[in-house]
């Protein structure tokens, strides 16, 4: 459904995360047909450069970043020749008046700042001092969303001061994957799960997001952050929130983002002993995390894993332990629902303990799979057998499934609609900051060093222990 005009600047529209994500994610939405005639994109950064130097280095980002994707000559023609570009200076006067003139009038206008936060209060106020921000402009804003619970206030304070908390689109890009969303119709939309969904059934939650990547060019914010900043305090909180929260009223933006609010309000402190870092180390000649960020005294972890606990009515007596990394095995990202064992087995004890789990395959191979319990067959007696009832949503779905739009493409019209679900509000960005600092402050107290684990492993082998010791274990990485 294509959505009105719309006039949107790409504050840092000559970084990194504008070619690799937003300006592919924009096109294909204009050859999906989304975007009316007379949209209008502006990049807009200091670097001098004409309309004419832009459309060849966006594409260039395209040739780089959109081969998957299929698009006629025209289309792309068209696309680059809509675009603009405005030299300016966040800190300063020059291009404002030339993006005023570009800008339309009664129309939606968006402002992306892919720039540091140090910029976002600066942006903001020249955007009000020039006339560009009416009551409809909303900006859009990148994670890290501070540093921790002081800097996101900070940050949050100075939003404020310019735009109304309905115009901020703080973005975690976990939240517009099609399987992340599709958590909540899993949970929402069947009567099956819901029932057993609590302490009484559910004996552990596994989050996992491992990633066989290191950490490519972007060693100095990496290793000012951490596993814990980078991974932990959104894309796996927010995986948290939907897995445990109560059923919102609604699927709107007040209703889910207030339950999910909850759920992080509600969980406990993490002791020191319920938590596990690491650091990739090197290989022979393969470089390790030290090599990669080029500070051999660095003690940042690039894996935690982490047991946490909900104490609410649902989940008292639950654990979810999550755990994220690079250099890892594989690069699977899924959440195991393991149920309790039946209290009783009619089968006696040669029949074994069987559980069932189901596991929710975020990526790749999005799907999900039920392990059940049946007999094993042949004529050897009553022994049992767990199978996967799998379900691989492209399977299943048909070919409509294997072009599931990027999350930048669906969270960029998500603001343009005005529909601020998939976004995370100032309060929810708080307090998980507030749970993550003292995990932080903790480890920073005690000043240890995470433990070293292999490249290609699934971590370290304390935090096997940690599930081990409980009489639990992890999925595999695979
Ligand atoms: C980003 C992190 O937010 O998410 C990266 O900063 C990480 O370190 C990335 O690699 C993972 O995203 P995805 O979509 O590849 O799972």
């Amino acid at each position: 459904i294509p959505v009105d005009p719309f006039d949107l600047v790409i504050f840092g529209g000559t970084g990194d995360l504008a070619r690799r994500k937003i300006l592919p994610a924009l096109f294909r939405r204009y050859c999906a047909g989304q975007m009316q005639p007379g949209t209008r994109l502006i990049g807009a950064a200091r670097a001098d450069m004409s309309d004419a130097d832009y459309r060849d280095f966006v594409a260039q980002a395209l040739d780089e970043f959109d081969t998957a994707h299929g698009h006629t000559a025209d289309q792309r023609a068209a696309f680059l020749a809509d675009l603009h570009y405005v030299t300016l200076d966040a800190m300063g006067d020059e291009g404002w008046d030339r993006l005023a003139g570009l800008m339309s009038r009664d129309r939606i206008k968006a402002y992306y700042f892919s720039v540091g936060p140090g910029l976002f209060g600066p942006l903001a106020e020249r955007l009000h001092r020039h006339g560009l921000a009416d009551e409809g402009a909303r900006i859009v804003v990148e994670k890290p969303f501070g540093r921790d619970l002081d800097t996101a206030r900070a940050l949050n304070r100075t939003l404020a001061q310019h735009f109304d908390e309905s115009q901020i689109y703080r973005i975690d890009h976990y939240l517009g994957k099609e399987t992340v969303q599709n958590l909540m119709a899993i949970r929402f939309g069947n009567m099956l799960f819901e029932p057993l969904w609590n302490s009484q059934y559910v004996d552990h939650i596994q989050i996992t997001v491992a990633e066989t990547v290191g950490v490519g060019g972007r060693g100095d914010y990496y290793d000012r952050a951490g596993a814990m900043r980078d991974m932990v305090q959104n894309h796996l909180m927010q995986l948290l929130c939907l897995i445990a929260m109560e059923p919102p009223a609604k699927f709107d933006p007040s209703a889910v983002r207030d339950e999910k609010l909850k759920v992080i309000r509600a969980l406990d402190p993490v002791a020191p002993a319920q938590i596990v870092r690491g650091q990739y180390r090197a290989d022979g000649d393969k470089p390790g995390y030290l090599e990669h960020v080029g500070n051999p005294a660095s003690t940042t972890e690039s894996f935690v894993a982490l047991k946490a606990h909900i104490s609410n009515w649902r989940w008292a007596g639950t654990p979810f332990y999550l755990r994220t990394g690079k250099r890892l095995r594989a690069r699977t990202s899924e959440i195991a629902v393991v149920f309790k064992e039946a209290p009783h087995s009619i089968f006696g004890a040669e029949a074994g303990r069987h559980r069932n789990i189901l596991t929710i395959r975020l990526q790749p191979n999005e799907g999900i799979d039920l392990d059940v319990t049946i007999k094993e067959p042949g004529p050897g007696g009553m022994r049992l057998v767990d199978v996967p009832l799998d379900m691989t949503f492209t399977e299943a779905l048909g070919p409509d499934a294997e072009d599931v739009p990027d999350a930048y493409e669906r969270l960029i019209m998500d603001v343009i609609r005005g529909n601020q679900t998939l976004f995370m509000r100032g309060d929810e960005v708080e307090a998980a900051w507030a749970w993550t600092d003292p995990i932080i402050a903790d480890w920073e107290a005690a000043g240890t060093d995470p433990v070293l684990y292999d490249s290609g492993s699934a971590g370290p082998e304390e935090a096997l222990a940690l599930m081990h010791r409980d009489g639990r274990r992890w999925r595999e990485i695979r």
